[in-house]
């Protein structure tokens, strides 16, 4: 009898997870699986210092991410207007979950020279670095909107606290010669 009913309640479980899964996982994306790291040349690339907390940068992504700036760059055609994919396969930046795990390296490497075997082509040669920092700007509006990659912390903080330009931490200062202590 106790049996029984834990059969019973261990197949709800088991149904609801089912469930979860195909609520969740649904969409066209699959598993949250990290991105690969970025090559060498790309690794130490950061958004240009004050540009997480921009608005008006943030806005010039957005006319870039839409075509208006150039119709021949946009985005928005694949990924969305507002985030939501429009060509199957497209990533999805509104799963922050998913995204959080892309460094702003990565995330620039990417647009800089698109995804093998995939639509997602290389835009630098039609886009500036800057315009490529730009467009990640607004990207990250979907899913991370207000956050900043901070590359001492290797995560994502809130904009306006994102450590200041990584250039000013490179040359690490000598330690102070601390006085010995006193006594023993
Ligand atoms: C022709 C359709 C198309 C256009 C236009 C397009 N993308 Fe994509 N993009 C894709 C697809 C498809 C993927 C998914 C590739 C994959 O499977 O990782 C993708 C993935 C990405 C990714 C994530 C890559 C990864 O590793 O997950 C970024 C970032 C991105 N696009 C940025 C942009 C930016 C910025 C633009 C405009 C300059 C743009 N895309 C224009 C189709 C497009």
């Amino acid at each position: 009898m106790v049996m029984k009913q834990m059969k019973v309640a261990q197949l709800a479980v088991v149904l609801g997870m089912g469930l979860f899964i195909v609520a969740c996982g649904g969409e066209a994306e699959g598993p949250v699986v990290p991105p690969p790291p970025a090559p060498a040349e790309y690794a130490d690339k950061h958004m240009p210092a004050g540009w997480w907390a921009d608005a008006a940068k943030m806005e010039e992504g957005r006319k870039l991410f839409i075509g208006e700036t150039n119709p021949d760059v946009n985005c928005a055609s694949c990924h969305g207007k507002d985030g939501k994919p429009v060509k199957a396969g497209a990533r999805d930046f509104r799963n922050g979950e998913r995204m959080k795990l892309y460094s702003d390296s990565v995330w620039f490497w990417r647009i800089s020279e698109g995804v093998p075997n995939t639509k997602m082509k290389a835009w630098k040669s039609k886009l500036s670095d800057e315009d490529r920092w730009k467009l990640l700007l607004y990207e990250r509006n979907f899913g991370l909107a207000g956050k900043g990659w901070d590359a001492d912390k290797k995560s994502w903080v809130d904009a306006a606290s994102v450590s200041a330009a990584p250039a000013a931490a490179a040359p690490a200062a000598a330690p102070a010669a601390a006085p010995a202590p006193a006594g023993n």
